[in-house]
C-alpha cells in the first residue's frame, strides 16, 4: 500500500494504474461504515484508492473542523487489512492555496434538510469532492447510504458536469442496537448513547407505518416527532419524509421516498435515514 501526500505524486501513481479504479473519498478516523465502501470497492474494481482528509470548506463556523478526530496512524492499518492500493493524503497547502476561488454550488437539492441547517456544507462537499475525482479520475466511487443527501447531491453534480464516474451506494453499517456507525459517536457519554438509539427507533416506526399501507406523509412525520419527542435528551432539527430524487417534502407517499431526521443528543447532532422503496 502506498501512501502519498502530494498531488503531483498521486496523478504520476495513478498514470501507472490499468484497468478499473474504485476511489472511496473519506475523512479518517475510519470504522466499520468506511470499511463497508472499501470492501465493496476491493471486490469490484482492479485497483483501490482511499482519500483521508478532513476538509475545511464543509464545515461551519460553529462546528467541530478543530475538534474532529483524526487517528492517521491506525486509519492506515485498517486500509492496509482491507487490500487498498494507494492512500491520499493530500495538506491543506495544496487542496486550497491562498488563491483559491473556484467553487461547485449544486442548486435545489441542497436547500433542504442538511444544506438548511448547514449553510455552505454541500458547497465545500461539492467542491472537495469534484477536486478529488479530477486528481484521482476513477472509474468508480464509494458513498454511503448514511449521507443520503450526500449521495443525492454528489450524482446531481456528476450528471450536471458531465463527470463520467459511476456513484456507487453502500448500505448503511449500524451497531447492533441500530445506532449508524459514525466518528462523531464518541462525543456521546453513557446515557446519551442510549437515549442515540430514537433516531432508528423513528426510522422503524416510519418503515413499519409505511409498510402497513399509510401513504400520509404527514401522519408518518408526526408519529416520528412524538416518538422522539419521548425521549429527554433528544432535541428535533427536522424530521422528513421526502421524495428520494428532489429531496422535496411530500404529502402522499406515491413514489420512491426517503424518511430522514436529525437530532441533538445534549450538544452531539446525529442524522439518521431509511428509504421508503
Ligand atoms: P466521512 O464522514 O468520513 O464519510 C466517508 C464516507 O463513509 C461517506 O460516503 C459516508 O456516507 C460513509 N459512511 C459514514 N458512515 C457510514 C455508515 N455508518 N455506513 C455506511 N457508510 C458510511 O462523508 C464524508 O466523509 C465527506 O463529506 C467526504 C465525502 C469525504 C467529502 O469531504
Amino acid at each position: 500500500m502506498q501512501v502519498v501526500g502530494p498531488i503531483f505524486e498521486l496523478r504520476a501513481l495513478r498514470q501507472q494504474l490499468s484497468g478499473t479504479v474504485g476511489f472511496v473519498p473519506t475523512m479518517g478516523y475510519l470504522h466499520e461504515g468506511h470499511l463497508a465502501l472499501v470492501k465493496q470497492a476491493r471486490i469490484e474494481n482492479s485497483n483501490v484508492i482511499v482519500s483521508i482528509y478532513v476538509n475545511p470548506t464543509q464545515f461551519g463556523l460553529r462546528e467541530d473542523f478543530g475538534a474532529y478526530p483524526r487517528e492517521l496512524n491506525r486509519d492506515l492499518e485498517l486500509l492496509r487489512e482491507e487490500g487498498v492500493d494507494i492512500v491520499f493524503v493530500p495538506s491543506d497547502d495544496e487542496m486550497y492555496p491562498p488563491e483559491f476561488s473556484s467553487w461547485v454550488d449544486v442548486e435545489k437539492v441542497t436547500e433542504r434538510l442538511e444544506g438548511a441547517s448547514r449553510p455552505g456544507h454541500f458547497k465545500g462537499v461539492a467542491t472537495v469532492v469534484a477536486k478529488l475525482f479530477n486528481i484521482v479520475q476513477p472509474s468508480r466511487a464509494y458513498f454511503g447510504q448514511k449521507d443520503a443527501q450526500q449521495v443525492v447531491v454528489i450524482k446531481r453534480m456528476v450528471a450536471d458536469l458531465n463527470m463520467g464516474i459511476e456513484i456507487v451506494v453502500v448500505p448503511t453499517v449500524r451497531e447492533s442496537d441500530g445506532l449508524a456507525m459514525s466518528s462523531r459517536n464518541i462525543y456521546l457519554g453513557p446515557g446519551e448513547r442510549q437515549a442515540a438509539t430514537v433516531l432508528f427507533k423513528a426510522l422503524n416506526l416510519a418503515q413499519q407505518l409505511w409498510w402497513d399501507g399509510e401513504k400520509d406523509a404527514e401522519k408518518i412525520r408526526r408519529q416520528m416527532t412524538s416518538l422522539i419527542q419521548k425521549e429527554p435528551l433528544a432535541q428535533i432539527d427536522y424530521v422528513s419524509i421526502a421524495d428520494a430524487e428532489t429531496l422535496e417534502e411530500l404529502n402522499l407517499i406515491d413514489r420512491p421516498a426517503l424518511a430522514s431526521l436529525a437530532l441533538r443528543i445534549r450538544k452531539i447532532r446525529l442524522i439518521d435515514n431509511m428509504p421508503l422503496e
